[in-house]
């Protein structure tokens, strides 16, 4: 299979976590005889920094040429505490995703049973949790209206949603529900808001075509307390963007870290695959980055655009292997043992693709 994929590595970890997804990526080619190309663009503060522009048209033309995306992480440290800055590294994540056309974010909570421990929650609650998220990525609060008054003190977000956005989403999330376990739960809050009502109708409405699948509408307070009491009783879970942004990373915790977990943005045309965490200026450079969400991503990719499952499952299996023969990076070690051998980023990188050539 030929393929073009276009690298992102973006600001913070993205850089070095994107290096190993990609190397997968290459190892995967050499293994099955595929032939996948390469090309790298800017995006974020990288891109602010060359162009003075988070989102450069260059990056967007790659963008759409290519078959596949491998994005890292955006963000930078001078932005977080000075929100008068009005050129934002966010804004180039938002804008590809709105130009790309990439509504539905899905984001897999797979829990390895090795990282049973590394969770703050008890592992009898987490054993056997497999949920699916679908986040809406294209709409809501994120892309309404925004104003700020004259003297500044009133600020406002429209959170917002037309009913084509839930319909298309919606059909996506019960094509996957009923793939896996039947069931279907939405989050929303439409005890209290408009465009929730919108949302729930809606979903009632397309649940009618899919009645081999069981759903289920929760309130987003009581889906985050849920989450956390019973993760096992979701199978697929639809949301919006808001509520899916904060619902996902509370979910991460389930999965041990947000260093483990991947995601892939899909629409119409080309997918775009990145870990959910974020660029981590804390640790940026520190070779203390967990590369295996990249490298997860790099597996959705190999699955969802490309359609390749063998080879996506390989990859599956060699970071079970990693984490099997006990390595860790230090995000998921338990540090109260010296049970675990503690790697930084190159070595779990470099480990994850000697085991892939061991696991074919
Ligand atoms: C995510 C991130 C982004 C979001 C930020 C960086 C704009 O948190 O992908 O979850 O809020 O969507
Ligand atoms: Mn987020």
């Amino acid at each position: 299979m030929n393929k073009h994929i276009l690298v992102i590595p973006g600001d913070g970890i993205g850089p070095e976590v994107t290096q190993w997804g990609k190397a997968a990526l290459e190892k995967i080619a050499e293994i099955f005889g595929h032939e996948f190309t390469f090309d790298e663009a800017l995006m974020g503060h990288a891109a602010i920094e060359v162009t003075g522009t988070p989102l450069p048209d260059e990056t967007l033309e790659k963008a759409r040429k290519s078959d596949a995306i491998l994005f890292g992480a955006i963000g930078h440290a001078k932005y977080d505490n000075d929100p008068s800055l009005k050129v934002r590294p966010e804004q180039g994540l938002l804008k590809i995703r709105k130009e790309l056309g990439l509504y539905a974010n899905l984001r897999p909570i797979l829990l390895f049973d090795e990282l049973l421990q590394a969770s703050s929650i008890k592992p009898t609650i987490l054993k056997g949790t497999d949920i699916l998220f679908f986040r809406e990525l294209t709409g809501d609060v994120y892309f309404g209206e925004k104003t700020r008054s004259e003297d500044r003190n009133t600020a406002s977000d429209l959170m917002i949603y037309h009913k084509y956005e839930v319909e298309r989403i919606a059909h996506k999330a019960y094509a996957a529900a009923r793939q896996r376990r039947g069931k279907l739960c939405s989050v929303d809050k439409a005890n209290v808001l408009e465009s929730s009502r919108l949302w729930r109708e809606t979903v009632q409405e397309i649940a009618k075509q899919y009645p081999d699948v069981e759903t289920s509408h929760m309130f987003i307070d009581n889906a985050a307390m849920q989450l956390i009491k019973d993760p096992k009783q979701f199978d697929v879970v639809l949301t919006a963007n808001l509520f899916g942004d904060i619902l996902t990373d509370e979910a991460s915790q389930i999965a041990g870290s947000m260093g483990m977990l991947a995601s892939a943005s899909v629409g119409d045309g080309t997918g775009f695959f990145e870990p959910i965490h974020g660029s981590a200026h804390d640790i940026t450079g520190k070779d203390l980055a967990n590369p295996l969400a990249s490298i997860l991503s790099a597996a959705l990719m190999l699955e969802i655009s490309f359609g390749l499952k063998e080879e996506a499952k390989t990859l599956v299996d060699a970071v079970d292997k990693v984490l099997k023969e006990g390595f860790r990076t230090n995000d998921i070690a338990d540090t109260t043992t010296n049970r675990y051998k503690v790697l930084g980023t190159q070595e779990m990188g470099k480990l994850v693709i000697k085991f892939l050539t061991q696991t074919v």
